[in-house]
């Protein structure tokens, strides 16, 4: 991925984070179960030292910080300033203290070696540039014996909350094949990938799992529309080259297809991610400095869209 591409991804994080942080309270619902998995798999438990990488408006940080406790801290982390400002918002707001915040990419952090029990990152691998620099980054520095645990998105027809609205799109607008080894929300969809990766980077005991949930929050039909089309800048582009009339024809359509996962108008998508979780060595004498893998965009494929 060239230096251009991730600057334009970051862009789109950039534009994205105010509608992250507008449904941050919903997201956070979404995505408990996932936010669960993480604290059970790299065994979070009150006291630690937790890093979150990619934390977006606050999650998993926040609950973490419940769970680690007083006796415990966080930092959440993320490359994008306006995410992480939306995140010391949404800690202030919810009186949580044991958290501080900083700006930086996952691949170079401003942090010693060996500093934290647990490294976790939730729905955000699959946009870094160079996951394996950024892996071998998190390794750095967990502290030795020192668990590392990550979420990402299972395949796209497991996942129709993330599929509905781009299915739609396709009738209205030609959708050029995505690239599998590019940024985007199913990078790591095939089982063994990202584990392979965490392996490569030099972690041991690399476990993986496929987590079955739901997706759920207290929103109707309508506002699943206006929270899809918001928090992602792809359908986001896409919408905005529409004439309003047509927007309204797929806002229309979106909702008679999504409508059997709102039983009780609440909404309900069947969803699964893949966990995998590893740890970092007693003695490891891996040389941490970033190394690059060849995984950018080819010239017919595009970028997945991302949630
Ligand atoms: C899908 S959001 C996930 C946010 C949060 N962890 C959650 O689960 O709700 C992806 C996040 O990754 C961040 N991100 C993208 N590229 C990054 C990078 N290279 N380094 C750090 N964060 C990055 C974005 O700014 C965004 O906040």
């Amino acid at each position: 991925m060239s230096d251009i591409q991730a600057g334009d991804t970051l862009r789109e994080w950039t534009e994205s984070a105010r509608y992250w942080e507008k449904y941050s309270p919903f997201i956070r619902t979404m995505f408990a179960p996932v936010t669960a998995a993480l604290i059970e798999d790299a065994g979070i438990r009150e006291g630690q030292t937790v890093l979150d990488v990619a934390g977006g408006p606050g999650e998993p940080s926040l609950t973490i910080a419940e769970t680690v406790g007083p006796s415990g801290s966080v930092i959440c982390t993320d490359a994008v300033a306006e995410m992480v400002q939306a995140a010391e918002r949404a800690a202030h707001g919810r009186g949580i203290t044991n958290v501080s915040f900083r700006r930086c990419p996952a691949d170079l952090f401003p942090f010693d070696r060996d500093s934290f029990d647990v490294v976790v990152c939730r729905l955000g691998v699959m946009f870094f540039p160079d996951p394996l620099s950024a892996l071998r980054e998190m390794l750095r520095v967990t502290k030795p014996r020192g668990m590392l645990a990550l979420a990402a998105w299972h395949q796209s027809d497991l996942n129709p909350f993330c599929t509905s609205v781009s299915e739609v799109l396709s009738h209205y607008v030609e959708t050029p094949p995505v690239d599998p080894g590019a940024p985007g929300a199913f990078r790591f969809a095939e089982p063994g990938k990202l584990a392979n990766i965490l392996r490569n980077a030099g972690a041991v005991e690399v476990r993986e799992r496929i987590l079955e949930f739901h997706i759920e929050a207290p929103i109707s039909v309508h506002e699943f529309w206006e929270l899809r089309s918001a928090t992602s800048s792809t359908l986001r582009e896409k919408l905005a080259s529409f004439p309003d009339a047509q927007v309204c024809q797929v806002a229309e359509d979106v909702k008679e297809d999504v409508r059997g996962f709102f039983p009780n108008g609440q909404m309900s998508f069947p969803a699964q991610m893949i966990i995998v979780s590893g740890q970092k060595s007693q003695a490891s004498t891996a040389n941490y400095s970033a190394f690059t893998v060849a995984n950018g965009p080819s010239d017919s494929l595009v970028r997945g869209d991302e949630f």
